[in-house]
């Protein structure tokens, strides 16, 4: 049996459809029991917890062989510390609570999806806490694989169709900085694909697979090519970067919860402006992965409206 955390959310849905696909037992990890089952009903097993809680732990991983780890703070990158919504509670923690719940579990194999940019001396605090959870799971004697994804775009994700999404009611798309960062989008089903192939290759244990699309594109690039799939003419507003942190820190200080998460963080605006292109040498040479061209790919969802 398969545990897929995070197995609502966009990377790791996507990596539930693939393992399905594959005629694999899977079950997934989430706060929420029932919504757990009104995504999936009987097609896997529900095993409510919170990762940032270890208590919660040892019975989602009561039989488990793998797990899979594609856990992410609610509103991310917009962290709450409030709500307990923070890289350091949710990626690092959450994956060091559940690397040592599935040890003594006796799981064989956990996978964690990290990220493109993850160090020890990053410039950011997410990327080093994405490399501190993937230091504890090297050290933990598991079998481990780590994915680290570069920008992921498809269906359901939170980044581009926000983004583009401007586009259906304004007459221009709004962008923080210059758009000229380098990005290497991949294809959400071509990252469940390699996840899926990490997960359950023998010759992936104990590697870390970098893992791009086909092209490196700037941020124009990209919005420019989705607003053309849809059919759509809209220039790009630039706003400078210090605008958006400007705001950003005036939202953070609004009183929350019992408001909503604000929409925007002086580190939300870094986040989106960061370039993430991957080294894909190890993914190319052990997993051999099909990758969809970008336009190919938002032509599958991106209707003319
Ligand atoms: N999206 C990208 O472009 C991208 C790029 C590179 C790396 N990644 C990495 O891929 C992973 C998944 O990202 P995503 O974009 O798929 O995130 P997402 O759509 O926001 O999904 C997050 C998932 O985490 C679960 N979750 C949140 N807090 C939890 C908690 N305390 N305990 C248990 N489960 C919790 C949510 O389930 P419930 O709400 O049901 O509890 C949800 O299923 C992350 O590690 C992210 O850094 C993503």
């Amino acid at each position: 049996m398969i545990l897929v955390s995070g197995g609502t959310g966009f990377v790791g849905s996507a990596v539930v459809a693939e393992l399905l696909r594959r005629d694999q037992q899977v079950a997934v990890l989430g706060r929420d029991e029932a919504r757990i089952r009104r995504r999936y009903g009987n097609r896997v097993e529900a095993r409510a917890a919170d990762v940032r809680q270890p208590s919660t732990l040892p019975a989602a991983m009561t039989g488990i062989d793998i797990v899979i780890n594609a856990v992410q703070l609610p509103n991310s990158p917009i962290e709450s510390k409030r709500r307990g919504w923070t890289f350091e509670q949710v990626d690092y923690e959450g994956t060091r609570h559940q690397v040592d719940a599935a040890k003594a579990a006796g799981v064989r194999r956990f996978l964690y999806v990290s990220g493109v940019g993850a160090a020890p001396d990053a410039a950011r605090h997410w990327f080093r806490f994405k490399w501190q959870a993937e230091e504890h799971l090297r050290a933990s004697g598991i079998e481990w694989v780590v994915v680290r994804p570069s920008w992921a775009f498809g269906p359901g994700d939170h980044a581009l169709n926000r983004l583009l999404g401007f586009g259906r009611f304004l007459p221009f798309i709004p962008m923080f900085g210059d758009g000229q960062q380098a990005l290497q989008p991949i294809f959400v089903d071509d990252l469940a694909r390699i996840i899926a192939d990490a997960a359950l290759k023998p010759e992936a244990a104990n590697r870390v697979f970098e893992a791009g699309g086909p092209e490196t594109m700037t941020m124009d690039e990209v919005l420019k090519t989705g607003l053309d799939v849809m059919g759509k003419k809209r220039p790009i507003l630039h706003q400078p970067v210090f605008v958006g942190k400007a705001l950003g820190t005036l939202m953070s200080l609004l009183p929350s919860p019992p408001l909503p998460p604000p929409p925007l963080s002086a580190d939300a605006v870094d986040f989106i402006t960061w370039p993430a292109v991957a080294d894909k040498t190890d993914l190319e040479r052990v997993l051999q992965p099909r990758l969809t061209p970008v336009r190919q790919a938002l032509e599958t969802y991106l209707g003319r409206k």
